[in-house]
């Protein structure tokens, strides 16, 4: 039996849907709760990561905030996925661009999750293992946009510890190595997925560019998320009847 409730999630055994959106913030869980599923649920609510589970279009479909990091995301993503049965975790959150390619607004597709972060050395590969999303929910999801006329980029992102880096220098290797933008958790997300034997993708609205001024009205904003959200809501119905 596993061990439910956990430390961090007081949800019981089927809470939880089949697939759960992941914003880092919680109060974005609510929003993405009351707004876009129908008859949601508060199933978990340890700490004020408010996890909720409603339908969308029929299918049950979870939200519940990761915090904000791979420590963080690492706990919760864990228990999702190895105690409450969860198969798919769809991270909605934000990245600062690097790319010169991308603008505020964009939608990024993480297909790899570079990471200056310790957390893959738990599971002991010689050498350096590849924080990879899931290519069905990578392509589905992408798809979607492509059908929505959205702006989606595919690429690799960096999956920071630091969000005030003392080495101000420290981006240019990745840049040089094409990695589109820096966000803090789809590192763990995946690698805990692949050691489950799950299902995992980040989605990012690119919210800021580090290297070029860019306004973002709060109008802006929220159309983006929402365009991000409906993304990932329709990737989840789609994988209800994979
Ligand atoms: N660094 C890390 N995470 C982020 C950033 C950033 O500049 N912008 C949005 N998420």
């Amino acid at each position: 039996m596993f061990p439910t409730p956990t430390p961090h999630i007081s949800a019981k055994p089927g809470d939880f849907g089949k697939t759960v959106l992941m914003p880092g913030d919680p109060l974005r869980s609510k929003f993405i709760a009351e707004n876009f599923l129908e008859n949601p649920v508060l199933v978990n609510n340890v700490r004020g990561v408010q996890g909720y589970t409603g339908t969308y279009k029929g299918v049950p479909v979870s939200v519940m905030a990761s915090g904000m990091g791979m420590p963080s995301m690492g706990i919760y993503s864990y228990e999702l996925f190895n105690f409450y049965g969860v198969e798919n975790i769809l991270r909605v959150g934000s990245v600062g661009a690097l790319s010169e390619k991308l603008h505020v607004r964009d939608i990024v597709l993480a297909q790899g999750a570079c990471t200056n972060s310790a957390y893959a050395a738990q599971f002991g590969c010689r050498g350096a293992i590849a924080p990879i999303a899931d290519y069905g929910l990578l392509r589905t999801a992408a798809d979607i946009a492509e059908e929505r006329g959205l702006r989606c980029t595919v690429g690799n992102l960096l999956s920071s510890d630091t969000f005030y880096d003392d080495d101000k220098t420290a981006n240019a290797a990745w840049i040089k190595m094409g990695v589109l933008g820096i966000e803090m958790e789809a590192a763990a997300l995946y690698l805990n997925a692949m050691r489950a034997g799950k299902k995992a993708l980040t989605i990012c609205t690119v919210s800021d560019h580090l290297y070029r001024p860019e306004a973002l009205s709060p109008e802006d904003r929220q159309e983006s998320l929402t365009q991000m959200i409906e993304i990932a809501l329709d990737t989840a119905a789609k994988m209800a009847s994979k």
